[in-house]
């Protein structure tokens, strides 16, 4: 007779428990926290992920509302991406130095699957594939997310099927040509914003996938303080410049056109106006 399941087995808690290897010799106390945490990271990355892509094929399914909710998911989980920084914050600088050599060259520049959420996010670079051709499971991944299309785009063809004015990019345009087609993406998500009661869909989406793109960059802001409280200035084990390099990555946005659409807003076209005007 089969053993019936139990929760060690479903969850498979043996071998989950047993993936934490420590270098450190003699050991270090603080490693084991810094391997659980990472790999804490990675497991809410792949979550991430399987949100993202359905997000991605709900949008093309014109099914907003149910896109709108996996991404909001998303920020939830970024939300305790951004606190688990201060769980590591507790490790001293002098702990960490205790075991950061035997982590050389490895480092979190090496995240196939924070590059993932990039690709997807709309973050795509060759560069960065090239930083992985040495590592073959992590190159076909990124490649087949290099070649899919990403959020930004799957958005702005669902709005225009709603009937906006959205055009996609065209690689082969000339910079002036493409800008045009920026600004007119600018501007349908200008006439969302405006008329969030009538394009309620589209603004609920909308605001979703901007909140996506400020809780992945509050993460970075954190971890780049959270880097400069422990190493400083030094350089990162993953050979960049560390904090300066870091801070470079700072301004880097999935949905520009969300957010220029913010300065081009004006209270004249809007008219939502106070709902007890009326009784005044
Ligand atoms: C003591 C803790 C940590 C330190 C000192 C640290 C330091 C650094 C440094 C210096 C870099 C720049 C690349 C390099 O040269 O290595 C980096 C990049 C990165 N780290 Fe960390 N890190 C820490 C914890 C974490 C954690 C917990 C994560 C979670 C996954 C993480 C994820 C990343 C990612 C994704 C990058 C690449 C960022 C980008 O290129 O935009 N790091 N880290």
């Amino acid at each position: 007779m089969t053993e019936p399941l139990s929760y060690n087995k479903y969850l498979r808690v043996p071998e989950l428990i047993t993936l934490q290897t420590c270098l450190s010799d003699p050991a270090q106390h603080d490693e084991l926290l810094f391997i659980t945490i990472h790999q804490a990271y990675e497991l809410w990355f792949k979550q991430i992920l399987h949100e993202l892509d359905a997000a991605l094929v709900l949008i093309d399914q014109a099914r907003a509302f149910a896109a709108t909710l996996a991404l909001q998911r998303v920020v939830e989980i970024e939300r305790v991406l951004v606190a688990q920084i201060h769980i590591l914050e507790t490790m001293t600088p002098i702990s960490f130095l205790g075991f950061r050599d035997e982590l050389n060259p490895a480092s979190g520049f090496q995240s196939m699957q924070f590059r993932e959420i990039e690709f997807t996010s709309g973050l795509k670079d060759k560069g960065t594939l090239n930083n992985f051709r040495a590592d073959e499971f992590a190159l076909q991944r990124l490649q087949a997310r290099f070649e899919r299309p990403t959020l930004g785009q799957a958005f702005f063809a669902y709005l225009t099927r709603r009937g906006l004015d959205a055009p996609p990019d065209a690689a082969t345009l000339a910079p002036e040509a493409q800008q045009q087609l920026y600004q007119r993406r600018v501007r349908a998500v200008v006439e969302v914003l405006t008329h969030f009661e009538t394009r309620v869909a589209e603004f609920q989406l909308a605001e979703a996938l901007l909140a996506h793109d400020e809780h992945f960059q509050l993460w970075r802001a954190h971890h780049i303080k959270m880097v400069e409280r422990m190493v400083g200035a030094k350089r990162g084990t993953g050979g960049s410049e560390g904090v300066g390099y870091l801070r470079t990555t700072l301004e880097q946005k999935f949905f520009p056109e969300l957010w220029e659409a913010r300065t081009h807003l004006n209270a004249k076209h809007g008219a939502a106006g106070c709902p007890f005007a009326s009784e005044s």
